[in-house]
């Protein structure tokens, strides 16, 4: 199955009133466009991605996509939102079997939440993360005086991605004649069945000022601060350069680059992450787990050792907050690809990872370009219950 996001990012963010687009407003450092495309990069499913940018902002929404990876496009959007996702509806592939609609105002959506959109819609129907409405609602007149107490047990907020069988949804929105709120209210209007899945508070849109600060928070594990039980954990790699071997880094393959030494693909960021989160969890370290003489592992991927590490500090309780990453080398340029490493990482890891590259001015055996060294630290927070 073929999977295409529409990734609308070409409001003018008026509520937020900061000025500029709200795409392009930061989040923690990094703009709110580029989380949300790192978030789509980061799920599992290989998908083609349309961002839909404002139309006088093109070079620079063009610039994050390819920081973000390779091949995605960008078009401009129109006045309102359902103009902006026609017109990224005409960028998708006629192969493509399932379009998700997506906010980038959301960027802080689960991975999971896409999946489980993906697995509700069919060749029919179309499939919308909800939330049940907590607070009570009121209907009101002009006057604002109340009118009645709506039965909130049948009201579900809407969030996106929103999914939809490709042809259908094309047709429906050839047909659509007025402006609908959201991409599933024109869907359903076309005849369309449209179900409801499990929404999430992470995918929250961030309209106003309260919404961006509560995001931000949320990134910087504030929240999980003042509950305490947080915990640092410290790992350090150290591997040769190899040059018949090829170079794993971070989890990406790097072409013309010389390889790392190891007995697993020689990763040094991911095993620097790992003894960081196992330090962490106080359950030791990587060669305790596997043993750099165990046949099972020579030439292994690390993202096992990683997936491993996870599934350990979970089972011993807790969540990651964030892993920060130094690579010392003269090689390769962490830069080039910052970004596209981060978003990888951040998939895995399912927090956010940053990652930052420096030399050792000429200096030891990284200076003299002998490998590579690296450091990692990891936070840590105690799950509830
Ligand atoms: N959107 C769009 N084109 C428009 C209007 C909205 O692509 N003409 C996108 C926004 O960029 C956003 C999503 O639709 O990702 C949800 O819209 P909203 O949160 O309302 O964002 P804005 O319209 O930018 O904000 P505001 O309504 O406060 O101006
Ligand atoms: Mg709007």
């Amino acid at each position: 199955m073929r999977v295409a996001v529409v990734v609308v990012a070409a409001g003018s963010g008026s509520r937020l009133g900061r000025g500029e687009p709200k795409a392009f407003v930061e989040l923690d450092g990094v703009s709110i466009l580029e989380r949300a495309l790192r978030g789509v990069r980061a799920w599992s499913t290989e998908a083609s991605i349309v961002v839909v940018a404002p139309a006088d902002r093109m070079r620079d929404a063009e610039a994050i996509a390819r920081r973000v990876a390779g091949g995605i496009a960008v078009v401009p959007g129109g006045e309102h939102r359902q103009a902006s996702v026609a017109s990224g509806l005409s960028l998708v592939d006629a192969e493509v079997d399932v379009v998700l609609v997506h906010d980038a105002a959301r960027p802080l959506t689960p991975p999971a939440q896409f999946d489980a959109v993906v697995a509700a819609v069919t060749g029919d129907g179309g499939a919308v993360p909800g939330l049940p409405v907590s607070d009570t609602i009121k209907r009101v007149d002009e006057a604002d005086r109340i009118v009645e107490t709506v039965d909130r047990s049948e009201l579900v907020a809407m969030q996106t991605p929103q999914g939809f069988p490709r042809g259908p949804l094309l047709a429906a929105y050839a047909r659509a004649d007025r402006e609908h709120t959201d991409d599933a209210a024109l869907f359903a209007l076309a005849g369309h069945p449209v179900v409801v899945v499990p929404g999430s508070a992470a995918a929250a849109k961030i309209t106003t000022e309260a919404d961006l600060h509560r995001a931000a928070q949320s990134l910087r594990g504030e929240a999980t601060l003042e509950g305490g039980g947080m915990r640092t954990g410290i790992g350090i790699d150290v591997h040769a350069y190899d040059e018949e071997s090829p170079l794993w880094l971070g989890g990406l393959y790097w072409p013309d680059e010389p390889g790392l030494a190891g007995h697993s693909d020689g990763d040094a960021i991911i095993h620097a992450m790992c003894d960081a989160l196992l330090s962490a969890a106080g359950l030791g370290d990587i060669g305790g787990r596997f043993g750099s003489d165990d046949p099972r592992f020579a030439d292994a991927r690390s993202e096992l050792f990683l997936r491993d590490a996870l599934g350990a500090i979970g089972g011993a309780g807790f969540g990651v907050v964030n892993v920060a990453v130094q690579v010392v080398g003269n090689r390769p340029r962490i830069a080039r690809r910052r970004s596209e490493i981060e978003a990888h990482l951040e998939g895995l890891v399912g927090a956010p990872v940053s990652i930052a590259g420096t030399t050792s001015d000429h200096l030891g055996f990284t200076g003299r370009g002998e490998g590579v060294a690296v450091i990692a630290t990891a936070l840590l927070s105690r799950l509830d219950g």
